[in-house]
């Protein structure tokens, strides 16, 4: 059976939830029998970009690599779940044109919410000076403009937030 692929790319803070409503969304699409992968910024950084910091240099080379990725295959049919902090829209908007079938998901929580969280202690240690270039605290974060689908996760459940993400999958014929 032919099945159309698409890339469905998560950007948001770091703590927002993008990997945690990637999983959710990846194993529903495994229920339904479908081709999927993950790229997840902190697993990619591991092997496909080892070595690149966190300069808007370095995030631009990670996100380039990971969009050459995700469009392989995207065109071969499979669903690519993208989660990647990606905090600049340039270059955001340059892998959407290069892969077409691409629907951005702005996991937006505020930064109080994110830094309240602070899930692997990040946030601590950049307010306190020993990691530079923390995005939210001393590094940008240029939000979506026109994302297809945004979730509130300080105000909707991981449920939530993925049934939009497949409810909007199949209002684009994907699913
Ligand atoms: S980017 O900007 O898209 O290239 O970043 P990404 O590949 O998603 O990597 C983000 C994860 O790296 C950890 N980390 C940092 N994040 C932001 N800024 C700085 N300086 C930083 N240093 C390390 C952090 O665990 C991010 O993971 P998530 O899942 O987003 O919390
Ligand atoms: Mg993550």
């Amino acid at each position: 059976m032919h099945q159309r692929g698409v890339t469905v790319w998560f950007t948001g803070l770091s703590g927002a939830g993008k990997t945690t409503i990637s999983r959710a969304v990846e194993q529903e699409l495994r229920t339904r029998r479908r081709l999927v992968e993950i790229l997840d910024g902190d697993v990619v950084r591991q092997n496909l970009t080892k070595g690149l910091g966190f300069s808007k240099e370095d995030r631009d080379e990670n996100i380039r690599r990971i969009g050459f990725v995700a469009h392989l295959l995207t065109r071969n049919g499979v669903i690519v779940l993208v989660s990647a902090i990606s905090p600049y829209r340039e270059i955001r908007q340059q892998v959407r044109d290069r892969i077409g079938d691409f629907i951005e998901v702005y996991v937006n929580a505020p930064l109080e919410v994110c830094e309240q969280r602070d899930v692997k202690g990040l946030y601590k240690k950049a307010r306190a000076g020993e990691i530079k270039q923390f995005t939210g605290i001393d590094d940008p974060y240029e939000a979506p403009l026109k994302p297809e689908v945004v979730c509130r996760t300080d105000l909707e459940t991981e449920v939530e937030s993925a049934a939009k993400v497949l409810r909007t999958l199949e209002e684009f014929g994907y699913l």
